[in-house]
């Protein structure tokens, strides 16, 4: 298929990039860079051996959307079959801080890509959905048929509840129309080359890339967010799923969509607290990782861990790397980036 990827120069439209690539897809990339790097798109290419086209466009501009489904197309020489839309804001604190800005990229993207799709009659989406339209679980772990969008405590959460049900709205009017909402957990972890990764700027919100930047001397120590959770060590519990199963995911989401709208959690099952990633962390890197316990970040929730058996059975998809596999990734992309994309001496929070 011809796909195209927003946000594709991201953490996971990266790593789903080669994935896709390596399952005979033709991808086009369209991003505007303000959270990414060209640079991962051009190890992209490295690791898959051909070339991965780029169109910058900020997709929350109507005409500049309509310009990159034009030029996207083109840049693969035929119409596009399908779009995974990953572009998005995604930092939680942020969101909070800018909920008009967040609520403004997050939906008008999202309806600019709708509109397209239908303009360009694409039948096939695949969208970037979160754990966090659960909200406070009802019970762990978390199938499908949990409540959404209840009590939610942020703008970044919201918006996601939103646009599931925008694309599930757009979906009734296109004749035709396959859409598929990821609901992802935790993603962690690198491509095994170690080329590609996640680049998050200035100080890391979530917690593997902290660790990997303590492990590597970038950062003094780790705070974990609280320890009197009614969890096994008190720490926070979560699901996380290694980046390259969350990419493999999405190459088969987007292979069985079918008609309609169908929704999946992708998580592999198991929990582990921030103790246990820690420790984890550790053992795969050879490098202490200090850390102090503190308050708890507000709008944490003590557990959150995926039922996936119904993408292990409707996708025919399931989780195959362990945390251990992550750490170990994720320990190679930092060691060897320490930088991220960032060329040598381009200036680095
Ligand atoms: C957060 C968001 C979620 C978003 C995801 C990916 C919330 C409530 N959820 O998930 O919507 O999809 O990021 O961007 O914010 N921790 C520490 N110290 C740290 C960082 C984290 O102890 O410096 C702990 C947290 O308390 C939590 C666990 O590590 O128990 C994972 O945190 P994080 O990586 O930020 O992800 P979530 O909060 O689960």
């Amino acid at each position: 298929m011809r796909v195209l990827l927003t946000g594709g120069a991201g953490y996971i439209g990266s790593h789903t990039a080669v994935v896709l690539a390596e399952r005979g897809h033709e991808v086009v990339i369209v991003d505007d860079y303000s959270n990414a790097h060209p640079e991962a798109v051009r190890r992209v290419a490295e690791i898959v051996g051909k070339a991965v086209p780029m169109v910058e466009a900020d997709l929350a501009n109507q005409k500049a959307a309509a310009q990159a489904f034009t030029d996207a197309a083109a840049a693969l020489g035929g119409e596009l079959d399908a779009v995974i839309h990953f572009a998005g804001l995604k930092a939680v604190g942020e969101s909070v801080a800018q909920p008009t800005r967040y609520y403004r990229t997050n939906i008008n993207s999202t309806l600019n890509v709708l509109d397209q799709m239908r303009a360009h009659s694409i039948n096939r989406l695949v969208f970037s959905s979160s754990a966090t339209v659960y909200g406070d679980p009802e019970t762990n772990p978390i199938a499908e048929t949990q409540q959404v969008g209840v009590g939610l405590t942020n703008p970044y959460g919201w918006s996601k509840a939103m646009n599931e049900q925008i694309i599930r709205d757009a979906a009734v009017v296109q004749k035709g129309f396959r859409a598929v909402l990821l609901r992802y957990f935790n993603p962690v972890g690198a491509h095994e080359s170690g080329r590609i990764g996640e680049d998050p700027s200035g100080i890391p919100n979530n917690l593997m890339p902290f660790v990997a930047q303590v492990a590597v001397g970038k950062r003094e120590q780790l705070s974990v967010f609280g320890s009197s959770y009614p969890t096994p060590d008190g720490t926070g519990v979560r699901d996380y799923i290694h980046v390259m199963d969350l990419a493999e995911g999405h190459a088969a989401a987007l292979e069985a969509a079918g008609e309609g709208v169908a929704e999946y959690n992708l998580g592999s099952g198991k929990g582990s607290s921030v103790l246990e990633v820690v420790a984890a962390f550790e053992q795969a890197s050879g490098r202490p990782v200090p850390y102090q316990i503190v308050d708890a970040r507000p709008g944490d929730v003590a557990e959150c861990v995926a039922d996936p058996r119904k993408a292990n059975a409707e996708l025919n998809w399931q989780t195959t790397r362990s945390l251990a596999d992550a750490c170990a990734d994720s320990w190679r992309w930092q060691s060897q980036n320490p930088n991220g994309y960032a060329k040598d001496g381009e200036v680095t929070a």
